[in-house]
C-alpha cells in the first residue's frame, strides 16, 4: 500500500502523534433507532468499537486511551439500560481481558466505582491488578464518572490535608491538583473526539483538557473504528498548538 493510501504511514510520517487521546463515545443510541433495534443493542456495537479503537491507538503508538463510557448522569437512564450497559461492561472485560493483558494493556477503571454492583466491581478490581505492570498502553475507561464530582473528591482531600498540618496551602498548585485527580501520572489529553456531531465536553475531564485540541466526528461511535481514528490524529498533527503563546 502506498503511504498515500495508507493513514498509519501518514501518521507517522506527518509529526508527533498525540501522547493522550480522549473520546467521548456518543450516538449509540441513535445508531441503534436508525436500524429500529433497541437501544442496547446500539452499547453492544459501540462495545464492538472500543476493540477496533485500543487495536488502532496501540498501532499509531498511542501512549494513553481514556473513554468515557459511563457518566454520573448516565444512572439515571431507565432501568433496562442501566444494567445492559453493566452487563457489557462486564462482558468486555471477560472477553478481553486476557487479550489486552497479551497486548500490554494495562487497564485502569476511573471514576465512583463505589457505585458498581459487586459483579462488576469484581470483575474492574480484577482486571486493573492482573493488567497492572502493562505499559505499552494505558486505557482509561471512566465509569460513574463525572468531572465536577472528581475535583471535589481532590478540593476535599487537599482540604483535609491542610487542615491536618500535612499541606501548607502555597504548597497548592497545578501540579498538586492534577496529581489528586483520576488521572494522577497521565499527561493532559492532547486530543478530545466526540463522536456523532455533539458539540458538548459533557461533565468529562474538565480540568485536564484545558488546552486540548477537540475534534468532532459527525460519525455515530458504533461506526467509528481505526479510519476514523487515524483521520482524527492526522487532523490533530496538521493544527498548531499554542498553549496561550504566539509562534515563535
Ligand atoms: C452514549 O451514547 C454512549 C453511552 C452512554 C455508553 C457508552 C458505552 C459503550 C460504548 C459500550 C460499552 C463500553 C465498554 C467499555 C464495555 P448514547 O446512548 O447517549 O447515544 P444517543 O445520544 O444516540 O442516544
Amino acid at each position: 500500500m502506498s503511504d498515500a493510501a495508507d493513514p498509519l504511514a501518514q501518521i507517522r510520517t506527518h509529526g508527533a502523534v498525540p501522547r493522550h487521546v480522549a473520546i467521548i463515545m456518543d450516538g449509540n443510541g441513535r445508531w441503534a433507532r436508525e436500524r429500529m433495534l433497541p437501544r442496547p443493542l446500539g452499547h453492544r456495537s459501540g462495545m464492538k468499537a472500543v476493540r477496533a479503537v485500543v487495536e488502532a491507538a496501540l498501532e499509531a503508538g498511542v501512549e494513553v486511551l481514556s473513554l468515557f463510557a459511563f457518566s454520573q448522569e448516565n444512572w439515571q437512564r431507565p432501568v433496562t439500560e442501566v444494567s445492559a450497559l453493566m452487563s457489557l461492561l462486564e462482558e468486555y472485560i471477560a472477553r478481553e481481558a486476557a487479550e489486552l493483558e497479551r497486548r500490554g494493556v494495562r487497564v485502569c477503571f476511573l471514576g465512583e466505582l463505589d457505585r458498581l454492583g459487586p459483579g462488576q466491581r469484581n470483575a474492574v478490581d480484577a482486571v486493573m491488578s492482573r493488567t497492572a505492570c502493562c505499559d505499552r498502553l494505558r486505557l482509561n475507561l471512566f465509569v460513574s464518572y463525572g468531572s465536577r464530582a472528581e475535583m471535589v473528591l481532590a478540593v476535599r482531600g487537599i482540604a483535609e490535608d491542610a487542615a491536618a498540618g500535612r499541606l501548607a496551602p502555597e504548597e497548592v498548585g497545578e501540579d498538586l491538583i492534577s496529581q489528586r485527580m483520576f488521572t494522577a501520572g497521565c499527561p493532559d489529553p492532547d486530543l478530545l473526539i466526540r463522536t456523532s456531531g455533539e458539540q458538548r465536553i459533557s461533565n468529562f475531564l474538565l480540568w485536564q483538557l484545558a488546552y486540548t485540541e477537540i475534534f468532532i466526528s459527525p460519525v455515530l461511535w458504533p461506526d467509528f473504528g481505526r479510519k476514523e481514528l487515524f483521520d482524527a490524529i492526522l487532523d490533530y498533527q496538521r493544527r498548531e498548538r499554542r498553549f496561550g503563546r504566539v509562534q515563535a
